[in-house]
């Protein structure tokens, strides 16, 4: 273990408990990166961090102008002089984690990690898998995560108190997220979601350990099988984009995997009933916005436009081929190529709000 560089893959190493009682094993002289709303919602953070007598801690303001270079160069200036054998621990949501994490691959070509997720959506995966990444203004547009790097933390501190202040709409999508690779990936566990939905914790142990077992096996992303965690995030991030941000990432996402459920039933790949106990239990479980949301949204863009973003994000082959990420069963994904034909004949029933 010693012999590994700070950032490089290992396994994930989860603490639960009270932030306090986590936070006093913090080395002294670390720098901390806090979200401003959440170390004034829990005024505990705070008072546990200066205790250890940290190097610094900075207030970042969380969302994606987290993510600017004005705030890593304020992290980058706070930790200069952190010992390479020095710790960063971030507390806050996934905006908050990622900048922080490509500081800890810079800051002295490395320093440890412990990431201390506040949101849902950060406990069940951003805090996880060792990406980090800042946003970009080009030509005076934001390019969301063009520049990153992977750094693994060293340890993950979850803090169930910390969870109480998040919102309805924050909970839903961090659930539709963790309810995304149990459908994906966990036949058993979804069967068993769906006739009792888990408590927080379970969710969140769940996911963590879902993801934790894909990126074991591909934790730089060489051989493609990180891909399988995108199930949904096709037509999701068309959703968010046409949504102008709006709509938030994770019920996009949820939407997204209504969408490929029915591209892959019109491909014969998704099971019919599968699809339908699938979606049924996004609605009854984690509350997947309906069908209509997806139809209101869709209307305020063209088939032209949508292919844009499509190829923007990547998501396209050469002729025009969608690769995306759809079930074979519950709890098995394939990533397949998808001709524009196959989703554009069920735009009609979309824009309706109709199941194709
Ligand atoms: N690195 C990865 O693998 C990965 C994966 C998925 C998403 N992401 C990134 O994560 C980001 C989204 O993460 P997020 O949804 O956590 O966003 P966020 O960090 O912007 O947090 C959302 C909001 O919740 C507030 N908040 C945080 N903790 C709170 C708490 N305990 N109580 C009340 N409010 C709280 C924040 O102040 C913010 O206003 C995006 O930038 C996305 O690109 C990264
Ligand atoms: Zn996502």
């Amino acid at each position: 273990m010693n012999a590994l560089p700070p950032g490089a893959y290992r396994p994930a190493s989860d603490r639960w408990g009270p932030f306090p009682r986590l936070c006093a094993n913090l080395p002294e002289g670390s720098l901390a990166v806090v979200d401003r709303k959440v170390a004034r919602l829990h005024p505990s953070v705070l008072q546990s961090l200066r205790a250890r007598e940290p190097r610094a801690i900075v207030q970042l303001t969380g969302g994606e102008g987290a993510k600017s270079f004005t705030a890593l160069e304020q992290v980058l200036a706070a930790g200069l002089s952190l010992p390479r054998s020095g710790t960063l621990v971030a507390i806050g949501g996934g905006t908050i984690g990622d900048v922080s994490t490509v500081a800890a691959h810079l800051l002295k070509r490395g320093v440890r990690l412990v990431q201390v997720p506040t949101t849902l959506l950060a406990a069940v995966d951003s805090s996880l898998g060792g990406k980090g990444a800042v946003d970009l203004t080009v030509r005076g547009r934001v390019v969301k995560n063009p520049v990153g790097v992977f750094h693994y933390a060293e340890e993950a501190w979850l803090c169930p108190e910390l969870y109480t202040t998040l919102s309805d709409t924050q909970r839903r999508e961090g659930a539709l997220e963790a309810w995304k690779m149990v459908a994906s990936l966990d036949a058993k566990r979804f069967r068993a979601y769906t006739r009792r939905p888990p408590a927080l914790q379970r969710l969140v142990k769940d996911a963590r350990q879902l993801k934790e077992s894909i990126c074991a096996e591909d934790p730089y992303e060489l051989q493609g099988l990180r891909r399988v965690l995108n199930f949904g995030h096709t037509f999701g991030h068309v959703l968010e984009s046409v949504s102008n941000f709006r709509l938030s990432h994770g019920d996009a996402v949820g939407l997204g995997m209504l969408c490929a459920l029915d591209v892959g039933r019109h491909l014969g790949l998704t099971p019919e009933d599968e699809a339908r106990q699938v979606e049924e239990a996004l609605e009854r479980g984690p509350g997947v916005l309906g069908r209509k949301r997806t139809a209101a949204l869709l209307k305020r863009a063209d088939l032209g436009e949508v292919t844009e973003l499509l190829i923007a994000d990547k998501k396209t082959g050469s002729a025009g081929e969608l690769r995306m990420v759809l079930l074979t069963a519950v709890g098995s994904a394939e990533v397949r190529d998808v001709p524009a034909e196959a989703w554009r004949a069920l735009w009609p029933a979309w824009l309706q709000g109709k199941r194709p």
